[in-house]
C-alpha cells in the first residue's frame, strides 16, 4: 500500500469531555510544552511530502484550540506537493474560523457530530454546545469547505436509538454531506465497556428500514477507511466507518504525527520515530528525511493485531 496519508495532531488540549475519548478532560490537563513549532511542523511535513505523503489533516485534541492553526494551515497548503488538506475538529469553534481557514487555502473539514438531540449531545461531550456546532457545519458549507462530513461515534445507551441514527442520516438526503458513522473503538481513556459499541451491520440495518435500501458502496472522497452509500434520491452520502468490526491494515495509507514530534506507523503503535527529539538536537535535513524514509519503509510491519497495546488514548493522537 502506498503510504499517502499524514494526520497531524497539532495539540492535545480539548474543550469537549466525550466518553468515548477524552471523559474527565484528560487532554486539557496534559502537559505540552514539547509541542512542535508551526516550523517544526511544516519541516517534518515538506519533507514528508518528499517520501510521497500528497495528503495531510489536521488534527487535536480539538486543532481549533491552537493560537496559530490558520497559519500553520497556511504554511501547509504552501507546501508543493499536498494534493488534499484537510481538518478534523470538533465544530464548536468552526463558525468563527470558517473563512479564515478557506482563505488560507484549507480544503474541506470533518467534524464530530454524535447525536442531533441537544440532551444527548450534551450527556456525550460533557457540554452544551450543539448549536455552536451546527451553526459551524453550515458556515463550512456556505464557505465551500466541501465535501464537509460528520463524524458520528455510536455508543450504546447514548446515540444508539433508531431514531437518533435516522436523524443523523436524514442530513444526508438534504444536505451535500458525508454523514459518517464510527465504531466505538474502546481505549484507555474511555468511560464506556468495550462491550459499548453498535456494529455499522447494525446501524446500516436502521438507516435502510427507515430509508429503503441503501445505493451499492461508492467511492467518497477522502483518503480514510470510510466505505460510502447513498440513500435514494438524498444529495450527500452515508459513510462506514467500522474499525471494530473489520480491520483495514491492509489498505492502510496513513501516517500519524503527534503534536509532540513523535511518527507513528500504526493508530496502535507502541513504537513511535522521535522527530521531535531529532529537531530539537539539530539534525539537519537529510538526518530527518533517513528516518523518515526509514519511517515509512517500516509501516508495513505495524498492523492492528501485531500493535495493540496498553495505554492507547485516541485523543492525543488525533483519532
Ligand atoms: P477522510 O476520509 O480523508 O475524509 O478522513 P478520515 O476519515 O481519515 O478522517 P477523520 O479524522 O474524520 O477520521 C474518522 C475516523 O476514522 C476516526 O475515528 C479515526 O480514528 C478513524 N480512523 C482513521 N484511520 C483509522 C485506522 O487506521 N484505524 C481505525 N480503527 N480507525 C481509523
Ligand atoms: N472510537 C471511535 N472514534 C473515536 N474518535 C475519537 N475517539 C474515538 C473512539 N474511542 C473519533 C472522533 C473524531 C475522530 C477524529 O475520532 O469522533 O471525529
Amino acid at each position: 500500500m502506498n503510504v499517502d496519508y499524514l494526520r497531524v495532531s497539532v495539540t492535545v488540549r480539548c474543550n469537549l469531555q466525550c466518553v468515548y475519548c477524552n471523559p474527565v478532560g484528560c487532554c486539557g490537563i496534559r502537559h505540552c510544552d514539547d509541542l512542535l513549532t508551526a516550523h517544526e511542523i511544516s519541516r517534518v511535513v515538506r519533507l514528508l511530502v518528499e517520501c510521497g505523503i500528497q495528503k495531510v489533516r489536521i488534527t487535536g485534541g480539538e486543532p481549533l484550540l491552537r493560537e496559530d492553526v490558520v497559519h500553520l494551515v497556511g504554511e501547509m497548503a504552501g507546501t508543493e506537493g499536498i494534493e488534499d488538506l484537510s481538518l478534523t475538529t470538533n465544530g464548536v469553534f468552526l463558525e468563527s474560523f470558517a473563512a479564515e481557514l478557506k482563505a488560507a487555502g484549507l480544503q474541506r473539514v470533518n467534524v464530530s457530530v454524535d447525536s442531533l438531540q441537544r440532551q444527548t449531545y450534551t450527556r456525550i461531550t460533557g457540554c452544551d454546545l450543539l448549536p455552536s456546532v451546527a451553526r459551524g457545519v453550515h458556515k463550512a458549507i456556505e464557505v465551500g469547505l466541501m465535501p464537509v462530513k460528520l463524524n458520528s461515534v455510536i455508543v450504546r445507551g447514548f446515540n444508539d436509538s433508531d431514531e437518533q441514527i435516522a436523524a443523523l442520516a436524514e442530513m444526508s438526503v438534504r444536505l451535500p454531506i458525508a454523514v459518517r458513522f464510527i465504531e466505538y473503538c474502546p481505549t484507555n481513556a474511555c468511560a464506556r465497556p468495550a462491550t459499548d459499541y453498535l456494529p455499522n451491520r447494525i446501524v446500516r440495518t436502521i438507516i435502510e428500514r427507515e430509508f429503503g435500501p441503501l445505493s451499492g458502496a461508492v467511492f467518497g472522497p477522502g483518503s480514510g477507511p470510510a466505505l460510502y452509500f447513498k440513500i435514494s434520491g438524498s444529495v450527500g452520502t452515508i459513510g462506514f466507518i467500522s474499525g471494530r468490526s473489520s480491520i483495514f491494515c491492509q489498505s492502510c495509507s496513513r501516517l500519524r504525527l503527534t503534536s509532540d514530534g513523535k511518527l507513528m506507523p500504526c493508530l496502535y503503535s507502541a513504537q513511535t520515530y522521535d522527530f521531535g527529539g531529532l529537531i530539537r538536537n539539530g539534525a539537519g535535513d537529510e538526518r530527518v528525511r533517513n528516518l523518515l524514509k526509514l519511517a515509512v519503509s517500516e509501516k508495513s510491519r505495524f498492523t492492528k493485531l501485531n500493535s495493540f497495546r496498553d495505554g492507547f488514548s485516541m485523543c492525543g493522537i488525533g483519532g
